[in-house]
């Protein structure tokens, strides 16, 4: 079979239950947490190209860009390692604060673990919001990304066990939707407060990253736990209860006793980071790792964190490049919904691989646009109106495509694949990689804009044309497959089937479809 198109699911499983209020509503609250995550993304880039801001923290930057000191290559104007260190030392305390957090999800839960996340966020937000010296900057930042780590461990479980399996691809979405809701809002932010005379526009655009630390605390008290993490710590009969309220249905027996099983499974493991290394998990081992890395080497946070700067260095004023980073923003934030619309229907391979395509063909656009313009000394002349526009338009049609894939994609997928035993590690290994790369490109970007040019665009398309053959070749299809029945897809797929068969075990009746244009469906014995 061609690589990666056979899907499997168990017997004919399908528990009773539909999207009731509640769980509809527990998930939107839940899913707040994005918006701490995508605040901070959308904020450093405007920040950092605020001249009050400069010339306070970052003196150097300041002069070399106000007094154009370093002639005119507009590919280095902005390269300042203490400067990306602003935007980057928040990723590196999430990827540390995402280890604490595995912790803390399984023994206290994915609720403690979400208000946690909020009230270090708060704290960061308040120490940067009245940072007087760099040292309290990068002090704030590290408690902003210390939230962070807790919001995004916790999160994408919590969505993941809460839905119906039926609609978990869209529910778990909400939390890419407020992410980029986030980023939306601290782009809106940076517009107004960067046009502030008193030149402290940036303290607010800093300190209001309160807001939606304030509002996901108070989600957050108000959840319930989900069922999975009650029965993981031995709260069975709340956990039946709260899965028949939840569910909307008296009967909920088969998935309970299902869940009931797969934390039989994980109370045998004692050492769940060790477990994760062993052979059986090495489909989802693979998957956490690699979908965290392939979604930053897209190369979408270059314009989420640099926009402004960006589009500044392509040469258009500081209002167009605010502006232009606004109009990103809202088309970031409007794609993703047609992924929420369309991943529990058409599933998520075919996103993930429309999407590579389609940013594929943005980014070598771009390179040929930026190339002709700027050439290798980086000194564009006059800019035309629709040059401005391809360029925009461009950049824009690659956010959606990010939007629509592997953005959404890149926390669902990795939520709902891991097995309980190993789902809060798994899924710190998933926030951590995300962390490492988030931070590089970060750290790395205007450096590499520095020294690559107009090459830089071609360094991430090549890792795009990468991930879309990964993708293609083996990423098996979960939708419509009960979070606790999900094993069964790797024993049905060409390429995962030798590491998760146990050779002593009885073949089990496995159904197997096969994704076609449209989905066929046979069934036959493994
Ligand atoms: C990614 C972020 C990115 C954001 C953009 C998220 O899924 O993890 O790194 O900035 O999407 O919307």
């Amino acid at each position: 079979m061609a690589g990666g198109i056979v899907i499997a699911a168990s017997g004919n499983k399908g528990y009773p239950g539909k999207l009731t209020c509640k769980v509809f509503v527990t998930c939107i609250v839940a899913a707040m947490g994005g918006l701490i995550f995508g605040y901070d993304i959308g904020i450093s880039g405007g920040v950092t190209s605020m001249p009050q801001f400069l010339k306070k923290f970052f003196p150097d930057v300041y002069r070399k860009e106000e007094l154009n000191i370093g002639g005119t290559n507009q590919y280095c104007k902005f390269n300042s390692q203490k400067l990306t260190m602003f935007t980057s030392s928040l990723y590196l305390a999430a990827l540390v604060a995402s280890w604490f957090a595995s912790i803390v999800t399984r023994v206290f839960g994915r609720k403690i673990s979400m208000v946690l996340g909020g009230s270090l966020f708060l704290v960061g937000a308040i120490v940067n919001g009245l940072a007087k010296n760099r040292l309290m900057l990068y002090i704030g930042r590290a408690f902003l990304g210390c939230g962070v780590g807790f919001a995004n461990q916790s999160v994408p479980v919590y969505l993941s066990e809460m839905a119906p399996y039926k609609y978990r691809g869209a529910l778990n979405m909400v939390f890419q939707l407020s992410i980029t809701i986030g980023i939306l809002a601290a782009n809106l932010i940076n517009y107004f407060t960067s046009k502030m005379k008193n030149g402290n526009g940036w303290r607010y655009s800093l300190g209001l990253a309160a807001v939606p630390a304030v509002i996901f605390i108070i989600g957050s008290l108000c959840l319930p736990d989900t069922p999975n993490s009650l029965i993981e710590r031995g709260k069975q009969e709340e956990a039946k209860e709260r899965l028949r309220k939840i569910r909307g249905v008296e009967n909920v027996d088969e998935e309970f006793d299902d869940l009931v099983n797969a934390s039989i499974e994980s109370k045998k493991i004692k050492h769940p980071w060790a477990k994760i290394l062993s052979r059986k998990y090495r489909p989802q081992l693979i998957f956490v790792t690699f979908i965290p890395f392939f979604q930053q080497l897209t190369g979408m946070n270059v314009f989420m964190f640099y926009a402004p700067v960006l589009f500044k260095t392509i040469g258009f004023g500081n209002n167009a490049s605010l502006m232009s980073s606004l109009i990103t923003g809202i088309v970031n934030c409007v794609s993703t919904l047609v992924s929420i619309f369309t991943v529990d229907r058409f599933g998520r391979r075919i996103l993930f691989l429309e999407g590579g395509v389609q940013m594929f063909i943005c980014q070598v656009i771009i390179t040929i646009c930026v190339g002709i313009k700027f050439g290798i000394d980086g000194n564009p002349g006059v800019l035309e109106n629709w040059y401005a526009m391809v360029v925009v338009i461009a950049i824009c049609v690659y956010v959606a495509a990010f939007a629509w894939s592997w953005g959404p994609l890149g926390w669902l997928v990795p939520s709902e694949i891991l097995p309980l035993e190993v789902r809060s590690a798994g899924q710190s290994v998933n926030v951590s990689v995300n962390m490492i790369f988030t931070f590089f490109i970060a750290q790395v970007f205007l450096e590499m804009m520095c020294k690559l040019k107009f090459g830089l665009f071609i360094f991430f398309s090549v890792f795009v044309v990468a991930m879309t053959i990964f993708i293609y070749v083996l990423l098996p299809e979960t939708k419509g497959i009960p979070i606790e029945e999900m094993a069964e897809i790797w024993k049905a797929h060409p390429c995962w089937r030798k590491f998760v068969v146990d050779r002593n075990e009885k073949p089990t009746n496995v159904t197997t479809y096969e994704m076609t244009e449209d989905v066929k469906v046979e069934t036959k014995e493994v």
